[in-house]
């Protein structure tokens, strides 16, 4: 079944080979669905017939949301500790403790039902790539049914055993970096792509961080690290010295480590509704674009640091407080998404991508970061299918 969707003011087909600059943008366009995929983009006085047909009435069309960092299987409520945080108490890694408590204490139901709800609030906002870590389980069979729950519906899982100590070993860290790296991870890699470590002071540091992702990396899994989000610290060097696919957070980079992610593919991730949520200062997106380093934006949706699962937010933060242009920001929440997934598939729309469409209620991308806390989603496709 192919489906034509006309009437596109503006379209975002992140294919410099299909249209103009860096998004490959349209005017005056039409795009057409078969099946699953993309079949073709351009201008609509030459689009081909169809099955069907859809009129966009000059609406902006992009491709959908790739958000390429979320925590999204957890039980328990974190509000309090938000509260708290805004009357100036800090962010500390130790919240996750809770969240640990109250996720091992759920059922396999409520934590399915959760992620649901997670994953359709984000397919309202326009995500149709979602990454899912686990990180709430920190033990055997807890971080097992974490990544077996996400792999039922995240289009990318990773395995976050090494998100703090589990409280058990709080006094024999380094059995636990074992018990991550083996057993745990044993467990788990049947159901995950990825491996992550979040190295910061009062989680893992570089060595353990080390053994941990070099443990991954020889069962399969590719690494990817939360890094240098609460201080300066080792996280950004390791994961570029590792081929880490992506360097999450980078929000405390000293010149070196902006040069290392340069000379590098490790792509570096932003969450600005960490800052946001968190009393901190925002990443230098400016600074990374202007060395040359390739940048996504994600939302890092976790109940702890930042429960947000809005792209266009972030978005909106990363052109208002990080120095992005609109272009760049939509850039980096669709394509460059994909780059930190290393997916080729999808955060375009050019012919052979999945079909994965958003419609924004506004003419052009622009409104995303114009228009912030304006639920501008007109309309989503995932695979072709209307959500
Ligand atoms: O990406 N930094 C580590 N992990 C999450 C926060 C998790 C939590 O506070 O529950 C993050 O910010
Ligand atoms: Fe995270």
């Amino acid at each position: 079944m192919s489906l034509l969707i006309t009437g596109i003011g503006e379209l975002v087909t992140n294919d410099p080979g299909v249209g103009e600059g860096p998004l490959g943008l349209l005017r005056d366009a039409a795009l057409v669905l078969d099946g699953d995929r993309v079949a073709w983009a351009g201008p609509a006085a030459a689009a081909p017939a169809c099955d069907e047909s859809h009129d966009v009435a000059g609406r902006a069309v992009l491709p959908g949301f790739v958000d390429s960092h979320a925590h999204l299987v957890f039980a328990g409520d974190r509000s309090a500790e938000f509260a708290a945080r805004m009357r100036g108490e800090p962010y500390a890694a130790g919240g996750i403790r809770s969240t640990v408590a109250a996720t091992r204490a759920a059922g396999d139901e409520e934590l399915r039902a959760r992620l649901h709800r997670l994953v359709d609030e984000m397919a309202r906002q326009g995500t149709t790539t979602v990454e899912c870590k686990s990180g709430y389980g920190l033990t055997v069979a807890d971080e097992a049914r974490s990544v077996r729950i996400a792999a039922e519906v995240a289009d990318e899982v990773t395995f976050l055993g090494a998100h703090v100590v589990a409280p058990e070993y709080a006094h024999d860290p380094a059995a636990y970096v074992k018990l991550v790296g083996t057993a745990m991870l044993a467990a788990c890699a049947p159901y995950a792509r990825w491996i992550d470590v979040f190295c910061e002071r009062g989680a893992f540091d570089a060595d353990q961080a080390r053994e941990v992702l070099a443990a991954g990396a020889a069962a399969g899994l590719v690494p990817r690290v939360h890094a240098n989000q609460l201080g300066p610290g080792p996280g950004v060097r390791l994961a570029v010295e590792l081929g880490a696919a992506s360097a999450d957070h980078c929000t405390y980079l000293d010149d070196g480590d902006v040069a290392a992610l340069a000379g590098s593919s490790t792509v570096a991730t932003l969450l600005p509704g960490v800052e946001f949520s968190t009393h901190r200062p925002y990443p230098d997106a400016r600074r990374l674009l202007d060395a040359g380093v390739t940048v996504a934006l994600a939302s890092d949706c976790n109940p702890g640091s930042c429960y947000t699962s809005s792209m266009p937010f972030c978005v909106a933060l990363a052109v208002r407080e990080m120095g992005m242009t609109p272009g760049e920001a939509v850039w980096a929440a669709t394509a460059g998404g994909a780059r930190a997934l290393r997916r080729t598939d999808v955060g375009r729309l050019s012919p052979g991508a999945r079909a994965d469409v958003q419609v924004l209620d506004a003419p052009s991308h622009l409104y995303l970061a114009y228009r912030p806390g304006v639920p501008l989603t007109a309309a989503v496709w995932r695979a072709g299918r209307r959500r």
